[in-house]
């Protein structure tokens, strides 16, 4: 082998071949002040925690179905206690649910005892997402539950419930 093609080839490999077959990276940025953000009373935040899969969850709407069947094995045991947080900046935009928050990170929806971020943020004025551990390291998915892509089926899917990105509802 020659010396450039094989220091390609290490290089491949020390980087991008490396990356690629699991890690996608976050569409939303890491929003490092996210400790300061205010939690919101929603519908889910009043059941309190995502159940595990032999929950029954028949009686809720079709989207919280789909949401705890998606995420029930993620953890044994389902991944539990959850909060919204939300950026001061876009708090007047959630509340009136009006899909016209600003570029940058504006929602969270905090797994507690994952100690993960599901991150929302608007990109051109368009939702975008990520998947951060609790100090800011991209466990963004390239498929499944914690994938970009997952989120934007469930949230832009489901019209009636989720507006430009905001699916819950401040009670
Ligand atoms: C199958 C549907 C579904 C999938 C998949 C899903 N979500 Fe959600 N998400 C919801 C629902 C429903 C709520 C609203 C819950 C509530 O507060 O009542 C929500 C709430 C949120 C919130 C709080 C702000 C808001 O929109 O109300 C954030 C942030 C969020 N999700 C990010 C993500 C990210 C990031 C992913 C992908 C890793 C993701 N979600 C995947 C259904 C889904």
């Amino acid at each position: 082998m020659s010396k450039s093609k094989l220091s390609g080839w290490l290089f491949c490999m020390l980087s991008l071949c490396v990356a690629l077959p699991a890690f996608a990276g976050a569409d939303a940025p890491f929003p490092a002040d996210w400790h300061k953000w205010k939690s919101v009373n929603t519908t889910l935040t009043s059941i309190g925690s995502l159940p595990d899969c032999s929950a029954d969850v028949s009686k809720l709407p079709s989207i919280y179905q789909k949401t705890v069947e998606t995420y029930c094995s993620v953890k044994p045991g389902g991944p539990g206690k959850v909060a919204v947080l939300v950026s001061p900046a876009a708090m007047k935009n959630f509340e009136l649910r009006d899909g016209k928050m600003a570029d940058g990170a504006n929602m969270i929806l905090h797994l507690k005892d994952m100690k993960v971020l599901f991150v929302t943020g608007h990109k051109g004025r368009k939702p975008v997402y990520g998947v951060y551990t609790e100090d800011g390291k991209d466990i963004t998915a390239a498929s499944g539950p914690l994938a970009a892509e997952t989120c934007t089926t469930c949230h832009t899917g489901y019209q009636a419930y989720c507006k430009n990105g905001q699916c819950g509802i401040k009670k």
